[in-house]
């Protein structure tokens, strides 16, 4: 018999996202439909996935074993937010409203606003205040269904305030259920002081942060916002090479505003995945499908900028990239905490079936952190990350608008939301 310390009974619906991984093509319309699952882990691990009578002939629960009856429940995988900025301080509501007055986020830009503002406040910030700032967010992110969240620095451009975003992150992944897998971005901008002599700080992002940040173990992604004004493409392949050559893996801001190829470079650099793609062209989008590097898209950026243009999703599905999505969670071009929300954008905007939405938010999602093996899909083995939703089935996670159906969500077999509401620790 196997043991268990934990099992869901008979849910309505289980979406369980299982492989072959990553999804393509038809695929990515596979959502592994179970009606009437049970689903039981042990230590966190899944350990048995099926009906109730073979629950009963293989699975003994432990002495103490938590039970949750799900007959009136839709499970599926916990989301996988694999792109978000989580470690800033301040806010920018000011410039959101000067874009509402018609200012552009470029315009912003030029007058030494959007990420420089963010930039300022976090370098002002103390370690303590960012852990802080992130545990709230990663606490409203898990109640919208994130049990994995990938963060990005970048906000603070300079080797300490980039350790320091890092640390703080660091200490914010002791503190939450949510695992965080965490990303050195010192790469997002080049800082006011540098702006006369980029070069230095390319030489300084290659020859002090990078073996700082690897030394100590802090990050196992480097990225780089490859974009016209930011780091051009020639910077942004020489900056992945030095980050690959000390052991990081590579994600690439491409092609988000002009099409300058980083869709393309990143699969020829093999980086894990390449993200925005709003403006990707045939051959970006030919080179992704080629290749393993998956595409995130992030449909909230062109809906918080109000863009007509957005990431060509279908093209990239069609021609079998490796698509998911993410929130892009950031104060200036997605203040979104909500992979649900992200989701439902994925079908209101981007022209995804309900089914392709939920695999990347999910199992694909997982593809673009190389979590593939642990987490996005439900499959014995794999970590016991569950959402638990109120809805009578899968269909109104993307149907029913502006409120959060998600009832329990389970992370690492622990209940860590129950009834809505964050279980904390007495
Ligand atoms: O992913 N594109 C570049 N960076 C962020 C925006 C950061 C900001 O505006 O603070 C993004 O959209
Ligand atoms: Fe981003």
């Amino acid at each position: 018999m196997i043991p268990a310390d934990l099992v869901v009974r008979n849910c309505r619906q289980l979406l369980t996202c299982q492989g072959p991984l990553p999804k393509r093509r038809d695929s990515l319309s596979d959502v592994g439909l179970l009606p009437n699952a049970w689903i039981a882990s042990h230590q966190g691990r899944i350990v048995f996935i099926g009906d109730a009578e073979s629950f009963r002939s293989q699975v003994r629960l432990d002495y103490g074993a938590q039970a949750i009856d799900a007959s009136s429940l839709v499970g599926l995988p916990g989301f996988v937010d694999a792109h978000t900025h989580l470690p800033f301080a301040g806010s920018r509501e000011e410039e959101f409203v000067l874009r509402l007055k018609g200012l552009t986020y470029q315009q912003l830009a030029e007058r030494g606003l959007g990420i420089q503002t963010s930039v300022r406040a976090t370098r002002a910030a103390s370690s303590t205040e960012l852990t802080r700032l992130c545990l709230e967010r990663l606490d409203r992110m898990l109640l919208q269904g994130a049990t994995t969240v990938e963060a990005k620095s970048g906000y603070g451009l300079n080797p300490g305030d980039e350790l320091k975003q890092l640390e703080s992150l660091a200490e914010a992944g002791r503190q939450h259920p949510v695992d965080i897998v965490p990303t050195l971005m010192a790469a997002h901008e080049i800082p006011p002081e540098y702006k006369e002599h980029r070069e230095d700080y390319i030489r300084l992002i290659v020859e002090t942060i990078v073996p700082e940040i690897r030394k100590r173990n802090l990050a196992e992604f480097f990225d780089v916002f490859c974009e016209q004004g930011v780091f051009s493409l020639e910077e942004t392949r020489r900056l992945a090479q030095a980050a690959q050559a000390a052991g990081f893996k590579i994600k690439v801001h491409a092609d988000e505003f002009a099409t300058l190829g980083g869709g393309a470079l990143a699969a020829e650099v093999g980086a894990v995945s390449a993200e925005h793609l709003i403006a990707v062209d045939d051959s970006g989008i030919a080179a992704l499908a080629a290749g393993r590097t998956t595409a995130v898209l992030l449909p909230a950026v062109p809906f918080f900028l109000m863009l007509d243009r957005k990431a060509p999703a279908r093209k990239l599905i069609d021609a079998g990239a490796v698509v998911a999505l993410a929130s892009d969670y950031n104060p200036g071009s997605s203040l979104c905490e909500s992979m649900l929300f992200v989701l439902q954008l994925g079908v209101f905007t981007h022209g995804l079936g309900i089914e392709e939405a939920i695999n990347a938010c999910t199992a694909n999602a997982a593809c673009a952190l190389d979590r593939q093996e642990t987490v996005g899909s439900l499959e014995v083995g794999k970590k016991m990350d569950l959402l638990l939703c109120d809805i009578p089935n899968y269909l109104f996670l993307a149907y029913r608008l502006g409120s959060n159906p998600i009832r329990h969500v389970i992370k690492n077999g622990k209940l860590v939301v129950k009834d809505g509401s964050r279980v904390t620790r007495p």
